[in-house]
């Protein structure tokens, strides 16, 4: 994990927030490399779970929302964790992470056994809504994005004017004052969610809850996590929510331990009675066939955007040690994405700085392909060394624009580059004109 750290405060992927404050624990700053991933991440989901369906359409609610909708969703009363004190150091811990010593919970910072009774610690950032900071103005940001979803389930159904089943996506932040925010940005205290909330006929649930934990296996391995360090954990019965038919939790293999990265529930009916009882207002569904309403059901998939560039970034780091033609061997760093969530997906390099005729080609080329996708000119530095720090941003293909493409070589090969490849560093030879094609068909 501190390699990694390194390289992504190094590369520009996450930084620490208010750094030069001493930074804010929990919270995190992407920068120019991880914010070009998260976009990647963020669209393949949004592509893969609204625009690429005809069941599933998206909306994008308030993180404010009415105080009523966390009473009603049971987050006010019970989105805790369980906390201790250690009257030692005064650290706060969270109780289940402790670890035990001779069958006593040890607090992990100073050693100590000294150490105070649980208690529930509702992890909801409170708020005021307005200029009075009295009980009434009181709400919270949100700790999960679903909620929205849900109190929007009769405006949503009768503009999309859909049949179930059929889902509500979104994407968002969410935040929770963890009391232990670790593992870099695993746990944070601001993160943000992709949810989607799929409704359906009680009949047809859990069947459902199958059909979703699979969809989201293969997104998990078409954005290029090995399917070996995807793990499926079945949540037994008696430690799903009361109001849960089953509970998947998909978990990755991180350098510190295997983690859930989403979690697929099938939440039945609750959360659509929780909001009509407490409203007021019917969240019904009117079946045309049967003349009968009925509260649907949910099966809902959400996973997290920061887990999952945690996990991208895990999986792709790799070091290797290469020869050079000329027998010297280096460590090579590199990530290893899959070309559809690259931040950079083609770095384009002139082989010399100082002749115009190679540069003038290289810019055509970075003007052309710019305009459907990210790419990176560079032109500072030895060729090997350019293709060294696209490989560390986990760029795919590099392309260099050589005398052979200005014809000073004779004509067979003007208008051709060399194209390499990140991972086999093997290189071809294309035709310029054959570029975006060759290129945006593996980028897809
Ligand atoms: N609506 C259901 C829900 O919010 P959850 O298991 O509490 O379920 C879903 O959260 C996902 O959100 C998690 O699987 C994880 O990827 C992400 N997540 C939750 N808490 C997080 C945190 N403190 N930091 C980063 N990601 C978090």
């Amino acid at each position: 994990m501190e390699k990694i750290v390194s390289l992504c405060k190094r590369r520009g992927f996450i930084f620490q927030s208010s750094e030069i404050y001493g930074g804010l624990n929990g919270c995190w700053d992407y920068g120019p490399l991880g914010t070009e991933l998260k976009r990647n991440l963020k669209d393949f989901w949004w592509r893969r779970t609204v625009r690429e369906r005809d069941d599933v359409v998206g909306m994008d609610g308030s993180i404010l929302m009415n105080r009523q909708v966390w009473v009603a969703s049971g987050h006010e009363n019970t989105f805790t964790d369980p906390m201790v004190d250690c009257r030692n150091c005064k650290s706060r811990l969270r109780a289940d992470q402790l670890t035990e010593k001779n069958g006593r919970k040890q607090c992990p910072v100073c050693g100590s056994f000294d150490l105070t009774e649980p208690r529930a610690f509702n992890l909801m950032f409170k708020t005021y809504v307005g200029a009075t900071e009295d009980e009434s103005a009181v709400t919270y940001l949100r700790p999960e994005t679903a909620q929205a979803i849900f109190v929007q389930f009769r405006n949503i159904l009768e503009v999309s004017r859909k049949k179930l089943p059929f889902g509500i996506a979104q994407i968002g932040k969410a935040f929770r004052n963890e009391i232990n925010p670790r593992n870099f940005t695993f746990r944070s205290r601001e993160f943000e969610q992709m949810e989607l909330e799929y409704f359906c006929r009680p009949e047809n649930g859990l069947e459902l809850l199958e059909y979703w934990l699979q969809e989201r296996l293969r997104f998990y391995r078409d954005i290029g996590l090995p399917s070996e360090s995807l793990h499926v954990h079945k949540i037994p019965p008696e430690e799903c929510a009361h109001y849960s038919k089953g509970t998947y939790d998909i978990e990755f293999a991180f350098p510190f331990g295997i983690q859930e990265l989403e979690g697929v529930a099938y939440r039945t009916d609750y959360d659509l009675t929780q909001h009509q009882l407490a409203s007021g207002k019917p969240l019904d569904y009117f079946d045309e066939e049967s003349k009968q309403h009925f509260i649907p059901h949910v099966v809902e998939p959400s996973a997290g955007v920061d887990r999952t560039m945690l996990a991208l970034i895990c999986a792709g780091y790799d070091e290797e040690v290469v020869t050079d033609e000329k027998g010297k061997s280096e460590t090579r760093t590199v990530l290893r994405f899959h070309p559809r969530m690259a931040p950079i997906k083609c770095g384009v390099f002139p082989l010399l700085k100082n002749n115009e005729s190679l540069v003038r080609r290289a810019r055509e080329i970075v003007d052309q392909l710019r305009r459907e996708m990210m790419v990176f000119y560079d032109e500072t530095g030895a060729i090997g060394r350019r293709y060294r720090r696209q490989d560390e941003a986990g760029t795919p293909f590099g392309v260099t624009v050589d005398f052979d493409t200005i014809g000073e070589n004779g004509p067979a090969l003007r208008d051709t580059v060399t194209v390499r490849h990140r991972d086999s560093m093997e290189q071809e030879r294309i035709a310029i004109k054959e570029l975006p094609a060759f290129l945006s068909e593996r980028i897809r």
